[in-house]
């Protein structure tokens, strides 16, 4: 039997930081993944590039069944202290739009920043480790895994969500919550891909960009560009509005927000077929098959002025229908997770069980996109390794 203070389980975004803040305290940290690799996640994020936090931080930023949960985490560590932390290992980074930075050392620059402050810390790394089982024992908590067993005062669970199983993502955080009677907000895949019937439809879409729309749904809306694909929206827009968007529920989307068709046509040639018109404003083969919906496309002054209201409208307010999204597979993120209602939003410890943490993804709390959800796992982590 081995004792330690800490045992972190998950070596991601939110584990490494944790018990690189425990362990610079000086705490004695173990860190366990059942992963050979050390953060896949880090390592695929932002194209390879790790868009590793967000300028405009704020918690109205995230989503969480307890919308004020995140404030004192993001308060404690803020994206100018990750930054600071850069600045530190030598790391530089640039804002590429919307407040997004990124490392331009690419994500390989913030995992081997992340070991060396884990290493400072002198942690015991345990990579390639299974955890067969978990248990809380005379106030303590002993973790079995295939080779060793350990024994420690404090507990923490950063195993992240469900996207991407490819990489070594499970449900175990999920499982262990509920092993300690923990309430689970349902889970759904987020920052997501949304896909949707009319398959002839999209195929002949697939590959058409539209910068600069207004998605939205319910009371929530994005304005940033979307990517048509075979089997129906994607881009930055719509993973952002995925979060929001639950089974059933319709999508609006403003194709032409700054545009006031009616005007725009007034003074466009009469003579000129209409889709050679709208090719300035939109893609040239969306309006081609957007058009094709009116019958055969023929020069402006033919349309009727009914006709072209009921097109402005359908312009500004393209209402579908997704049938779902892609899943788990494509998914950024998992929403959904931990009630936060059952941790210290100070320390992330759960309230009845001292000792215990849940911090990262396997929270629910889900961050936007752009940098929103590493500023969490490195939040949440920083307060829970300053508590334990
Ligand atoms: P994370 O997933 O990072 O770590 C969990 C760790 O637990 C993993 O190392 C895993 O191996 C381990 N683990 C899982 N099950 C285990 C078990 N049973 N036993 C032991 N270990 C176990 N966010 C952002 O802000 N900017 C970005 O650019 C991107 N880009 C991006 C791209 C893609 C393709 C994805 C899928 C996600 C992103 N994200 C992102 C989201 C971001 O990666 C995510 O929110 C954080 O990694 C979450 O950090 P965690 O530490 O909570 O989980």
């Amino acid at each position: 039997m081995n004792k330690t203070d800490v045992i972190v389980i998950g070596a991601g975004a939110a584990g490494l930081m944790c018990a690189a803040t425990a362990g610079l305290r000086g705490r004695k940290v173990v860190l366990m993944d059942h992963s050979e690799k050390l953060a896949e996640k880090i390592r695929i994020s932002g194209g390879g590039r790790c868009n590793f936090t967000n300028l405009n931080v704020r918690p109205e930023c995230y989503l969480s069944n307890n919308p004020h949960f995140v404030k004192s985490a993001l308060k404690q560590f803020t994206q100018f202290d990750f930054m600071a932390l850069l600045d530190k290992h030598g790391l530089t980074y640039h804002e590429k739009t919307l407040g997004q930075l990124f490392c331009d050392q690419n994500s390989q620059g913030i995992i081997e920043m992340l070991k060396a402050e884990v290493n400072l810390g002198d942690v015991i790394w345990r990579m390639g480790t299974e955890v067969i089982a978990v248990a809380q024992v005379e106030g303590q908590f002993q973790v079995t895994t295939a080779t060793e067993v350990w024994l420690s005062d404090a507990l923490v669970i950063a195993t992240g969500g469900l996207s991407i199983p490819q990489i070594g993502a499970t449900a175990f955080g999920y499982e262990v919550a509920k092993q300690f009677g923990l309430n689970l907000q349902p889970l759904a895949a987020a920052l997501v891909p949304l896909t949707f019937q009319a398959e002839d439809l999209w195929a002949e879409l697939a590959g058409v960009a539209l910068e600069n729309v207004v998605v939205s749904c319910e009371n929530t809306s994005f304005r940033e560009s979307i990517l048509l694909t075979h089997k129906g929206l994607s881009g930055p827009a719509i993973l952002q509005i995925s979060s929001f968007w639950q089974a059933g529920k319709t999508l609006e989307i403003d194709l032409i927000p700054d545009l006031d068709l009616a005007d725009f046509l007034r003074t466009a040639n009469r003579d000129a077929l209409l889709s050679t018109v709208l090719a300035d404003v939109l893609p040239k083969r969306f309006v081609g098959v957007w058009l094709a919906k009116y019958g055969e496309i023929r020069p402006l002054k033919q349309y009727s002025s009914k006709e072209l209201q009921r097109l402005e409208s359908e312009l500004h307010q393209w209402h579908i229908k997704p049938s779902g999204s892609l899943g788990y597979k494509k998914a950024e993120v998992t929403r959904g997770g931990v009630d936060t209602d059952q941790l210290l939003s100070k320390s992330m410890m759960v309230r009845e069980i001292p000792g215990l943490y849940f911090i990262g993804e396997v929270v629910d709390v889900t961050g936007w996109l752009g940098g929103y959800n590493f500023q969490w796992a490195w939040s949440s982590g920083y307060v829970a390794g300053m508590n334990i």
